[in-house]
Parts: C-alpha cells; sequence; structure tokens
C-alpha cells in the first residue's frame, strides 16, 4: 500500500491571516490522521511564515500523529528540530524570497553539511529523508549519504501537465532515478505540485512509496471538505 502524507502549513497560513487562533493546525493534525492520512507533513521555515514552533512541538508530541517535519539546513532548525523529535524528517532547501520550495537539493554544495545533519537525526533514531531534483546523480550522492528516503522534487511535472505541455522526458527521468533508488535500498517518496491527475500519473510508478501533497488538499478542501479529499487521494495511490 502506497502512502500519503498531508502537509497542513496552509492551515497554519489562514490562522496567520487574521493574527488569531483559528483555524489550528494540531487540531487539522489531528483530523487528518483520522480521516486516514498516513503522516502529517509541516514545514517549519526559518521566517515561520506558516507552522511556529509551538505548533510543531505540540503535533510532534502526539502520539497520535506520525510527523514529518520538512527543514532547512540552517544550524538553529536543526538543533530545535532534534529536540521536539518528530518520527521523519525531510531536510529541504530553503530560500526566504520564493514562495515555495523551488527545487532539490544541492548535494554537491552542501555535501558535508547534509552528511553531518542526517548523521544525528539517524543517531536519534529518526527516519530522515532528502528532497532532490529527479537525477541519476543526485540518487547516488543520496546513498552515498547514508540517507534512508529520497522525495523527488514533481514541481515540473506538475507544472508541465497543468500547461497541457509534454511532460513525459520529465516523467521517464522519475521514473529512472525512483527505481535506481530502491536498487540501491532508498526509500522514494514523491510530493510538490501534485493534484489528483499528476498523483494518477505517477502512481504508476511502483517504486514511489509515498506521496507528500499540501496545497491542493487544502485547497480542494475548502470545496469538497478535507475527508472527501483525502478519500480520493487515498483511492488514487492504492489503485
Ligand atoms: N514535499 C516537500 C519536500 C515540500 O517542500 C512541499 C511544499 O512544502 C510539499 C511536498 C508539498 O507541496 P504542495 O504543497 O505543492 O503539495
Amino acid at each position: 500500500m502506497k502512502r500519503l502524507g498531508v502537509n497542513i502549513d496552509h492551515v497554519a497560513t489562514i490562522r496567520n491571516s487574521r493574527g488569531e487562533h483559528h483555524p489550528d493546525p494540531y487540531y487539522a493534525a489531528l483530523q487528518v490522521m483520522k480521516m486516514g492520512a498516513d503522516s502529517v507533513t509541516i514545514h517549519l521555515r526559518e521566517d515561520r511564515r506558516h507552522i511556529n514552533d509551538l505548533d510543531a512541538k505540540k503535533i510532534c508530541q502526539s502520539k497520535k500523529i506520525l510527523v514529518n517535519l520538512e527543514i532547512s539546513m540552517n544550524e538553529k532548525i536543526v538543533r530545535n528540530a532534534l529536540k521536539i523529535k518528530p518520527d521523519y524528517i525531510c531536510i529541504v532547501p530553503e530560500n526566504r524570497k520564493e514562495v515555495t520550495t523551488e527545487g532539490g537539493l544541492n548535494l554537491t554544495k552542501n555535501k558535508k553539511k547534509l552528511k553531518d545533519i542526517i548523521k544525528k537525526f539517524k543517531k536519534n533514531k529518526i527516519r530522515t529523508s532528502l528532497f532532490i531534483n529527479p537525477s541519476i546523480r543526485d540518487v547516488k550522492k543520496s546513498k552515498e549519504f547514508n540517507v534512508d528516503c529520497v522525495e523527488i522534487h514533481t514541481g515540473k511535472i506538475s507544472n508541465l501537465v497543468k500547461l497541457n505541455k509534454t511532460y513525459h522526458n520529465e516523467l521517464d527521468r522519475i521514473k529512472r532515478s525512483s527505481i535506481f533508488a530502491k536498487k540501491l535500498g532508498i526509500e522514494v517518496h514523491a510530493g510538490h505540485g501534485l493534484d489528483y491527475k499528476t498523483t494518477k500519473i505517477l502512481n504508476k510508478i511502483r517504486e514511489i512509496e509515498e506521496f507528500n501533497i499540501g496545497h491542493y488538499i487544502i485547497g480542494e478542501s475548502v470545496f469538497f471538505g478535507l475527508s472527501k479529499v483525502i478519500k480520493n487521494f487515498k483511492k488514487i495511490i492504492n489503485k
């Protein structure tokens, strides 16, 4: 069975737009798990634009929520993450000016830093993942870093599909990277920009074991409710 991780950052975005307490991301995390999500993803950004430290702490403390915490390589954030002990960590690149995560990590430039961070999380028995572009070279490097999982950035294929452009080369890159990672014993995840259509396309890649989806789920929930949208995605990924 493939797994669905639901990113609830945008529940915090809505809450923060009023500077008050509603809607509460902690409550959302509990609900999402009840509705059939396999895990909850939150991104504790350096600028705290959505999820804040208290949200992350509360969500990670709950035994009812399996948490995938996305973080950058920032030292303070890494230290913080080690303190709040999520179930899973996904290391992502972060750029203050971006609207959302724009690409995979630069594994060459950040080799030493990443190796050290991965070692720390693994020592604490936290499943650790690297957010990478779909490339054989980056999968090979991830193996050198001894990481448990890679999450393949699906932003490019998602944009191509949405614009009705040919996406087969990108799909092929994702497929080859996934097969290679699995062969090397690395668990494969996929995420970014996914909607029903792109998830259906990527679901044909058997090696992908987990999808992490946020923006589209929260957006569709405005019209159809979280429970229905989560059920729809679970149906798609378990076909
Ligand atoms: N996976 C990773 C590593 C991400 O950084 C994000 C965006 O925070 C997602 C998945 C979810 O992307 P989206 O919100 O576009 O579904």
